[in-house]
């Protein structure tokens, strides 16, 4: 089926449709060997041959949405110069090539989306769609109030001040607190960082939470697909809050087995892990079905 060029080259992951038609306008994309220069022009993947700057396009038959529990020790990159272990290690079943949406830290755990969608995943990075991600932070030392209220209000990073952000103590203990600590921006490092400018020192940080997703009772490791209605929520930049469930206090300890409770609502959401297939769904779309009851 034909479609326009710069739907085709955001859908491969390569720019935005409005960087896709600066591609085009510059004259660097080229269909069958001839360039083309106009915004209109369409081609049809399945049978022309589409380059931009001389690489075929790839786009996917079938757009992924992986949701993964990132442990500690992997690179969100898809190489790594010091050979480093990289997120796609713990997807070797997944054959299609996806790529993770936005970045998590070396050292940061916690929900990472990914997937082979560009289109989707350049809506999500969208500052204009100011999707909340909720982080729980370990610190060293005790919190004071005057630091929770510096984070909230926005602390000066690379002389430009951060949004403001939605913070809150989730548990104090004898040698270290843990904050929540939710934002819209997505800047490098920026939760530590953040915490850095009111002198704390970060001893854990694990995102629990993007848009409208948590990560539920997926372990260290383990990933399952999302299913149709998360992914266009997550699509929709209307997103509000209240549809977004605060992630409880359990999730920053670091039980080996998740209470029954939580236990109990995975089955409900029917979480899988990664032995789960995606499946066509009777929408006919493409994206995924609700996977099936995970191994207890
Ligand atoms: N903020 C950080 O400091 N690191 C991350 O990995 C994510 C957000």
């Amino acid at each position: 089926m034909q479609e326009r060029l710069q739907k085709l080259i955001s859908a491969a992951g390569i720019a935005s449709r409005r960087a896709a038609e600066e591609l085009i306008l510059s004259g660097r994309v080229a269909v069958n060997d001839c360039v083309v220069t106009e915004l209109g022009s369409k081609a049809d993947p399945a049978s022309d041959r589409i380059t931009v700057d001389g690489t075929p396009l790839v786009i996917a038959s079938q757009k992924l949405y992986i949701l993964l529990n990132k442990p500690v020790g992997y690179m969100t990159t898809l190489d790594d110069p010091e050979g480093r272990p990289l997120v796609t290690d713990l997807l070797k079943e997944v054959k299609e090539r996806v790529y993770p949406v936005g970045r998590l830290d070396y050292n940061t755990e916690g929900l990472l989306i990914l997937t082979n969608d560009g289109e989707w995943a350049n809506r999500l990075m969208h500052p204009r769609h100011e999707i909340e991600k909720e982080y729980h932070v370990r610190v060293r030392g005790k919190v004071h109030k005057s630091q929770l209220d510096q984070l909230a209000d926005g602390v000066e990073i690379d002389g430009r001040k951060t949004a403001p952000a939605a913070v809150q103590m989730v548990k104090s203990g004898e040698q270290n607190d843990w904050l929540s600590i939710a934002i819209h921006e997505g800047r490098n490092r920026q939760v530590r960082r953040m915490c850095e400018a009111v002198s704390l020192s970060v001893v854990r940080l694990k995102r629990v939470r993007y848009g409208v997703l948590s990560m539920g009772a997926l372990k260290p490791g383990e990933f399952r697909y999302l299913n149709p209605t998360e992914v266009d929520s997550l699509r929709d930049p209307l997103q509000t809050p209240a549809t977004v469930k605060k992630e409880p206090l359990r999730e920053v300890r670091n039980s080996k087995k998740p209470p029954l409770t939580e236990r109990a609502s995975a089955r409900e959401r029917k979480t899988v892990t990664q032995r789960t297939r995606p499946e066509t769904t009777s929408r006919g779309d493409k994206t995924l079905r609700p996977p099936k009851r995970p191994r207890q």
